[in-house]
């Protein structure tokens, strides 16, 4: 008779040992399959033992552990999930568009290194998947998160548990660390992918636009039976926290070290001496890259010793010791149908092609923007040309070049209107400049561009801001400038077209909740042209509050490394306008208040002192850097009247001169190191 009822507690020794037997059979071989790729059995050998461990555990539900294979099925539907706090934050990498800037990122290296021959890289390639983190304690997986900001991920541990090449153990071995954080990309496959949307495609789902998405969409399922249903992969690419186990001295060692414990590296990764084999390797791997299974959009490169790591350092969430070398982008042909002006949030009306649909690397292109007339000139680009386009760096999508063979002679030249075809006011082409304005100083589509781009989710992240309500609020003249969002009331909005009560007061909710943005965010909301996501963060970092920032001189804001004339002059425009000024008032008064980071020293000897470098001193410059920051001081790259000393070390430069002309005061680094608490 059929065993119906499994017997509690009653474990025969010899049912015990077998089950961890069969485990770790199990595991030898899903190491030998999925890291190694060399299977030493049969998939139907496999599936007996498999299947004879389930059996086991079904009889005897007590030897069922949270790490068995058997367990990779997927745990019951979850509500939501936690936030993880990362032990060390998730930072994410500067790019490189071509060789030049990868060989930039060399000689900067070497010479905050001050080393005059090659280093030694990893070069990796960079898969295109969803970041994520794996916690082991003792060998035990015990917590897989997602990227989320960095700081704070999503605990997705169940989903994860699902993939396939995800051990729950690490292999017994005597140098385990007692706790193992390892970053890493899940992806999935390119002909998985393909399936996956086929099959979504003929029970009427959305299909995910690429394989990226897909393998996000699997990792964010709240049901992790469905995960377990995609071929989901992982390649560790990365430390977090590590406690015990060997010291590890670089990037290779590590990789060594966790291939060795179980852990999935990619077999193409690769240690290189200098940057020439870097060159190479990068060629080897675009040439490469159709042929792999999975997407990958470029490689990255990392500083080989952890020692030169450190000393390297990062750079507002980037670390300078490593970048993504990107490919080339993906192209595609296609005919351009019509050539539309569109104005953004600063008036430029930027010419932008419509498209017939085309595929490109997985995405469908429909619009190209083609920048200003300049670029169409000199391109010859014409409205039913066909043309080659392509996603530049991968995302947004140019216009490469015409296919001129293909003309038919119907080609129409485009002409840039000569008034707003939004508002009618004049365009007019700025002397010197390659953009046409819009000099509509209330256009509607300027305005609901700079709400759009206010209301965005790297900016005060308002959810439910969708392009057509944006509209309507323009249209119906609620919102005349982003500081109206926060006066909008409930009874306002259900008079909009498809507004029902409830999707009105979620909107109103997440109005409230953007009321303490970041001051990074906050600065970037405000749409200064030439200020990115990036910059913001730069400048926030600087100022600490928007009041210090607006009232910044140019020659202060040209003291910023990363800041660029261009860049100083387009701040001081923005703060120095009447309306600009009124409209930060107004959000002041409307209770938006941003919230300064905490500077990562506030306290500090040398808190609020801002230090220039000049000359040669007896440490690197980056270490005596890293000694002020640590005491709360700055340091910037020229000097100015808000330089309070420069340190002059030998063969100072003319930033001495410059010094002695403005009254700065000059130190040499004993005087320094007193400055620092340093006994002489
Ligand atoms: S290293 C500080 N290695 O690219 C080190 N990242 O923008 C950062 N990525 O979020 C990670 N392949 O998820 C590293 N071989 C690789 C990678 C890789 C893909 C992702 C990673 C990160 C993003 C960086």
């Amino acid at each position: 008779m059929a065993q119906a009822n499994p017997s509690p507690g009653k474990v025969p020794e010899e049912a015990r040992k077998r089950a961890e037997e069969l485990r770790r059979l199990i595991e030898h071989h899903n190491y030998r399959y999925y890291v190694l790729d060399s299977p030493e059995i049969t998939d139907a050998e496999y599936d007996r033992l498999f299947r004879e461990l389930e059996e086991l555990e079904k009889r005897y539900p007590e030897l069922r552990t949270p790490t068995s294979p058997t367990q990779k099925v997927g745990a019951p539907p979850a509500e939501k999930f936690e936030p993880v706090r990362h032990s060390l934050p998730m930072l994410s990498l500067s790019n490189a568009m071509d060789e030049r800037e990868f060989l930039e990122f060399d000689e900067r290296v070497r010479k905050m290194l001050r080393i005059s021959g090659p280093v030694d890289y990893v070069a990796e390639p960079k898969l295109d998947g969803v970041a994520v983190e794996l916690v082991y304690l003792r060998g035990e997986l015990v917590v897989g998160s997602t990227r989320g900001d960095g700081i704070t991920g999503e605990n997705v541990t169940n989903n994860i548990k699902t993939i396939r090449s995800v051990p729950l153990r690490l292999r017994p071995a005597a140098d385990l660390p007692e706790r193992l954080e390892v970053r890493g990309e899940v992806i999935l496959g390119r002909e998985a992918f393909r399936k996956l949307n086929e099959e979504r495609a003929r029970t009427g789902e959305p299909l995910f636009a690429n394989p990226r998405n897909a393998a996000a969409g699997s990792l964010r399922q709240l049901d992790p039976r469905i995960t377990a249903q995609r071929p989901l992969d992982i390649f560790c690419h990365s430390p977090g926290l590590i406690e015990g186990g060997p010291k590890l001295e670089s990037q290779w060692e590590f990789l060594e070290a966790i291939r060795r414990w179980g852990l999935k590296t990619n077999p193409l990764n690769r240690r290189c001496r200098g940057a020439e084999p870097v060159l190479r390797y990068h060629a080897e791997m675009e040439r490469k890259r159709e042929e792999l299974p999975y997407d990958v959009d470029g490689i990255v490169v990392k500083v080989d010793r952890f020692d030169l790591q450190r000393r390297l350092g990062e750079i507002s969430r980037s670390p300078r010791w490593a970048i993504a070398y990107k490919f080339k982008a993906h192209q595609g042909i296609t005919r351009i149908v019509d050539i539309v002006p569109s104005v953004g949030r600063t008036g430029v009306v930027t010419p932008v092609a419509q498209l017939e649909p085309v595929q490109v690397g997985g995405v469908t292109i429909s619009s190209a923007s083609l920048h200003n007339m300049d670029e169409i000139e000199r391109k010859d680009i014409r409205i039913g040309d066909t043309v080659i386009v392509e996603r530049a760096g991968d995302v947004i999508p140019q216009v490469a070049r015409v296919l001129v063979e293909k003309r038919t002679g119907k080609e129409k030249k485009f002409r840039m209107p000569e008034t707003c075809p939004v508002c009618g006011a004049p365009v007019v082409r700025e002397p010197g400049e390659a953009a046409y304005r819009c000099l509509g100083a209330s256009c509607p589509a300027q305005l609901r561009e700079r709400i759009r781009h206010f209301a965005s989710k790297r900016a005060m992240d308002i959810d439910g801001l969708g392009e057509k309500l944006v509209s309507q609020l323009v249209e119906t003249g609620l919102v005349r400038d982003v500081a109206d969002l926060y006066t909008l009331r409930k009874e306002d909005l259900v008079r909009l077209e498809r507004m029902a009560d409830k999707s009105a007061q979620n909107l109103l909710d997440a109005i409230a909740r953007s009321k303490r943005p970041t001051l990074a965010r906050f600065i970037h909301a405000l749409g200064i042209p030439q200020v990115g996501e990036h910059m913001a963060e730069v400048l926030a970092e600087h100022f600490g509050s928007v009041e210090r920032l607006a009232d910044a001189s140019e020659e202060e804001l040209l003291s910023i490394h990363g800041v660029g004339p261009e860049t100083a002059k387009e701040i001081r425009a923005f703060f120095s306008a009447p309306q600009n000024r009124a409209l930060l008032r107004k959000l002041r008064e409307r209770g938006v208040v941003p919230q300064a980071e905490a500077p990562r020293a506030k306290a500090g000897r040398l808190a609020g002192k801002t230090f220039v470098i000049t000359g040669t001193l007896s440490i690197p410059r980056e270490k005596a850097i890293e000694l002020i920051e640590r005491e709360g001081g700055r340091v910037t790259s020229s000097v100015s009247k808000n330089t309070d000393y420069v340190l002059v070390g030998t063969d100072p430069g003319s930033k001495l001169e410059k010094a002695r002309k403005l009254g700065i005061p000059t130190i040499d680094e004993a005087e320094w190191r007193r400055l620092l608490g340093e006994k002489a």
